[in-house]
């Protein structure tokens, strides 16, 4: 029997590291075009040139999410090479690490345009695609800190608790128009981002002590990231949405 299989044009934000770069190449294998969107033009043409090199189709995007026209100027660029956006993963993110106290207005703008108000605005950007092809698939990383707390992270995971509230609530409103809006929720992943909190000293305790006591005693992988977001992505996952599935070796359900 014959897998179904249909090619789409995808975006990932933060495609040229960690948990973007594994979805940007799982999307690739299974056969999608994709838009590898970052900050860092250089690391996103590394990877797009992997996945053409593969015999793949895949562009690198340069954009800074905390500006609408860069955005909006990536996804005409994926438009005109790649055909119209109907998968978009918002993955991009910047950490923080600061006492509530040490917080200022100027942290909490700078990170709130990328992590919430850059998703946000990516979505408003592809949703005449979805809209006109009666077919989208919206994934957002959120983070498991947004759903059990963590110190010094208030304004990281305020942003990620607004991506959960705000994929709730996309879900209900799309849903009449083939658009399912799911959110995956990484616990600890081996990714440039959590060596940089790892080697920077950045927990109350030594990493492996909280890896300890986990119920899956280990960091998770990139590509368990990548395999959660190929699910929501996927054509059987067509009556699934508002979902935050959690990726995190059981530390938060
Ligand atoms: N690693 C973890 O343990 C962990 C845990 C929970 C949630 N997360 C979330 O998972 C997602 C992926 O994280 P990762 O660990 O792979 O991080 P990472 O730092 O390895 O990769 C993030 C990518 O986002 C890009 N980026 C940052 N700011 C940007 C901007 N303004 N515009 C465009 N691109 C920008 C970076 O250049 C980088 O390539 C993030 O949303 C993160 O908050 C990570």
């Amino acid at each position: 029997m014959a897998m179904e299989s249909v090619i789409r044009t995808a975006i990932v934000t933060g495609g040229a590291s960690g948990m973007g770069r594994a979805t940007s190449l799982r999307f690739a294998r299974d056969g999608h075009a994709v838009g590898v969107l970052d900050i860092d033009g250089k690391g996103a043409a590394e990877v797009a040139d992997e996945i053409n090199a593969a015999g793949g189709k895949a562009i690198a995007l340069t954009a800074d999410l905390g500006e609408r026209g860069q955005i909006e100027a990536a996804v005409a660029l994926t438009r005109e090479a790649l055909g119209p956006v109907t998968i978009v993963v918002n993955n991009a993110a910047v950490e923080s690490f600061a006492p509530v106290a040490e917080v200022t207005d100027a942290d909490w703008d700078q990170l709130m345009a990328v992590n919430l108000k850059g998703a946000f605005v990516l979505i408003q950007t592809v949703l005449d695609d979805m809209v006109a092809a009666g077919w989208g698939r919206v994934i957002n990383v959120s983070a498991f800190g947004a759903q059990i707390g963590a110190p010094n992270m208030a304004l990281y995971t305020a942003s990620k608790g607004g991506v959960i509230a705000m994929t709730r609530s996309m879900a209900v409103e799309l849903g009449r128009q083939g658009i399912t809006v799911n959110s995956v929720s990484p616990g600890f992943i081996d990714t440039p981002m959590a060596r940089r909190a790892i080697d920077g000293d950045l927990f109350p305790v030594p990493y492996e002590q909280i890896i300890a006591s986990y119920p899956i005693p280990r960091l998770g992988k990139p590509e368990e990231i990548a395999a959660a977001c190929a699910f929501f992505a996927s054509e059987d996952a067509g009556y699934v949405t508002g979902q935050l599935l959690g990726v995190n070796g059981g530390t938060a359900f």
